[in-house]
C-alpha cells in the first residue's frame, strides 16, 4: 500500500552538510519527498517527541543531541514508506548497519546516528502531525 513515514535528518548529518546526500539516497529508493522544512528543535517537542524513551539512560543525552543543531523534517510517500524507509536507514547501530545504507555510510555512532524513521503507519500518523499540518504535505 502507499504509506506516509516522517523522517528527521538529524544534528550531526545537517551539521556535515549531508541533507542532499540523504536526500539521494531516500529519492533512489523510489521515496518522494512530499514535506520537508528545516527546523531547530525546542526541547518542549524533543521530550514530547521521544516520550517513549524518557526512562532510557540516553534520553538526556538524546535531547541534547536533537536540540543542538538544525533539523530537516520530512515526510516520505510511496510504496510499504514506513518497512522502505527503515530498510534503506540500515539498523540504529551504524556498526551493524547493512552496506548501502544511509547509517553505514553517514552515521558517526548509535547517538549520532543522522536519521530518524517512524517505526509503524500509526506512529508516522502521530509524528508528522506534531511537525506538519496537513496543508505543508504535498503529495
Ligand atoms: P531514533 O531512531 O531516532 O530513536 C531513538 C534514538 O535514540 C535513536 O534513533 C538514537 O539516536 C538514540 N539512541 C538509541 N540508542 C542509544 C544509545 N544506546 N545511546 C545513545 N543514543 C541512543
Amino acid at each position: 500500500a502507499i504509506e506516509r513515514t516522517f523522517s528527521i535528518i538529524k544534528p550531526d548529518a545537517t551539521d556535515r552538510n549531508l541533507t542532499g546526500a540523504i536526500n539521494a539516497v531516500i529519492e533512489q529508493a523510489g521515496l518522494r519527498i512530499v514535506a520537508q522544512k528545516r527546523i531547530r528543535m525546542s526541547r518542549a517537542e524533543a521530550e514530547t517527541f521521544y516520550a517513549v524513551h524518557k526512562a532510557r539512560p540516553f534520553f538526556g543525552e538524546l535531547v541534547e543531541m536533537m536540540t543542538s543543531a538544525p533539523v530537516v523534517v520530512q515526510v516520505l510517500e510511496g510504496e510499504n514508506a514506513v518497512a522502505k524507509y527503515r530498510e534503506i536507514m540500515g539498523a540504529t547501530n551504524p556498526d551493524s548497519a547493512a552496506p548501502g545504507t544511509i547509517r553505514k555510510q553517514f552515521a558517526k555512532s548509535i547517538g549520532e546516528n543522522s536519521v530518524h524513521g517512524s517505526d509503524s503507519v500509526e506512529n508516522a500518523a502521530i509524528e508528522i502531525a506534531q511537525f506538519f499540518s496537513g496543508n505543508e504535505i504535498v503529495g
